[in-house]
């Protein structure tokens, strides 16, 4: 349903790789609500996934950047603010671990690796919201979002060092939101999202059995891609103009959670323990 939310709004998405992004059902949210967007993501993901389909359902281009060099991003701006002019919502829809990948575990890491995955996952916030500043190229009261993942906070078997960079992603909204909103009324967000089975989530260890954990141990059930897009329009929108510089968990609850009666129910099973509900 569309409620005309971002009707005028102009923008950035990062991030979609396929039809199984968080970033590609942004991208289809956001045009149904009325915005328009470029997108972006890296030369080699614009080859091995299909962003050109969606650029043509959303009636956009795809522009390539890697997010972790400022010339691509200063080029990217650059073509935006030509189309658009000034921007009024950029999404931050980028993870990716090295170490994840060659399946290097959190004792054994490689120093190379790890500092990859910091700049892909974290540093290139920094970057996209430093050359905005740089450029002039936010509208007050713009939005700019990146989505996050409560191994911020807590500790999750597997994750590895995309804990880490996922809790400098939550920091530099922080300390970035706190000056440009300053400066000039831009609110940064980060929004914690529950496991997704998306390229990115399916490279996590143990993906299922995550999923079926904490749709289990949250009382509305996992979000799903859609539903989070449905959060990061709200975001983009004039709705929620005072709200910046917050970690927004998206997970039906989990973050709340210590143990729940359909988790227990199934951890006792295995143990063959009865319990009453
Ligand atoms: N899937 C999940 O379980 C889950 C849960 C919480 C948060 N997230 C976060 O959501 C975001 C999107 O991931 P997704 O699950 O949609 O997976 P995805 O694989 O579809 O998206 C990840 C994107 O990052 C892009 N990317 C990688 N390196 C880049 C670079 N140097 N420059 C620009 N783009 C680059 C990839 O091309 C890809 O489009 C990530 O930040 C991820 O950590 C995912």
């Amino acid at each position: 349903m569309s409620y005309n939310l971002l009707k005028g709004k102009k923008g950035i998405i990062f991030g979609a790789l396929n039809d199984m992004s968080i970033a590609w059902k942004v991208a289809e949210r956001s045009y149904e609500e009325g915005a328009e967007f470029i997108l972006t993501n890296t030369p080699v993901s614009m080859r091995l996934g299909s962003v050109d389909e969606l650029a043509k359902k959303c009636n956009t281009e795809v522009v390539a950047a890697d997010a972790t060099k400022d010339s691509d991003l200063e080029n990217l701006i650059k073509i935006a603010m030509e189309k658009y002019g000034k921007l009024d919502f950029v999404l931050h829809s980028i993870g990716m671990s090295p170490n994840v990948r060659k399946k290097l575990p959190y004792d054994q890491l490689s120093y190379d690796y790890y500092h990859k995955t910091l700049d892909i996952s974290a540093l290139s916030f920094h970057k996209v919201i430093s050359q905005l500043k740089k450029h002039k190229a936010m509208n007050d009261w713009g939005s700019i979002v990146a989505l996050s993942y409560v191994a911020a906070q807590r500790t999750l078997y597997g994750y590895n060092d995309m804990a880490d960079a996922k809790s400098l992603l939550e920091s530099i909204a922080r300390s970035f939101g706190y000056i440009y909103g300053r400066e000039s009324r831009v609110r940064i967000n980060t929004i914690s999202q529950s496991p997704t089975m998306t390229t990115a989530g399916s490279g996590v260890k143990g993906i299922d059995g995550l999923m079926d954990f904490t749709e289990r141990m949250s009382p509305l059930g996992n979000a799903t891609a859609l539903e989070c897009a449905d959060y990061c329009i709200t975001m983009f929108s004039d709705l929620t103009k005072k709200v910046t510089m917050q970690n927004l968990f998206h997970d039906g609850g989990f973050s709340s959670m210590g143990m729940s009666l359909r988790a227990m129910t199934q951890y006792n099973k295995s143990l063959d323990i009865e319990i009453d509900e």
